[in-house]
């Protein structure tokens, strides 16, 4: 989704007020910088938390899959947010230097919200 933005000859202002414009209530910021070169990160999935994913600085690759079909994304401008739903597995890489990601989310952190295996988010979204 486009984040409205406020723009003069001095610069420009995104933002994000939890009323009506998001897909969900926000409960939570946090944000990712200092990310070492090469690593990666995320590779786990989320119950029922959702996401949007900002790079204020920098660019990264964010790769989705339902455990189906698999999407790629490269975030790089700040007036851009990527919505990830509950139910996605994500993996995070290819930081630029000085990536700053910046992290809007539906709760506060809860690790028994997260699936941190492979198998175990495959089963989980093909239940028997
Ligand atoms: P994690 O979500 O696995 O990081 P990433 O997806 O960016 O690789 O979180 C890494 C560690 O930080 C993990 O031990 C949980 C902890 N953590 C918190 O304590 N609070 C938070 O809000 C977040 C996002 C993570």
């Amino acid at each position: 989704m486009e984040v409205p933005v406020i723009r003069d000859r001095r610069g420009t202002i995104g933002v994000i007020e939890p009323s009506g414009m998001l897909p969900f209530d926000m409960k939570r910021v946090y944000y990712l910088f200092d990310v070492a070169t090469g690593s990666s990160r995320g590779a786990h999935a989320h119950k029922t938390l959702s996401q949007l994913l900002i790079a204020v600085a920098g660019s990264v690759v964010v790769t989705l899959t339902d455990g189906d079909s698999e999407s790629e994304f490269l975030l790089g401008d700040p007036c851009v947010a990527l919505h990830i739903p509950p139910g996605y597995w994500r993996s995070l890489s290819q930081f630029s230097e000085g990536c700053v990601l910046l992290v809007i989310a539906s709760a506060e952190y809860s690790e028994s919200d997260y699936i941190r295996q492979w198998e175990e988010f495959i089963a989980w979204r093909n239940p028997h």
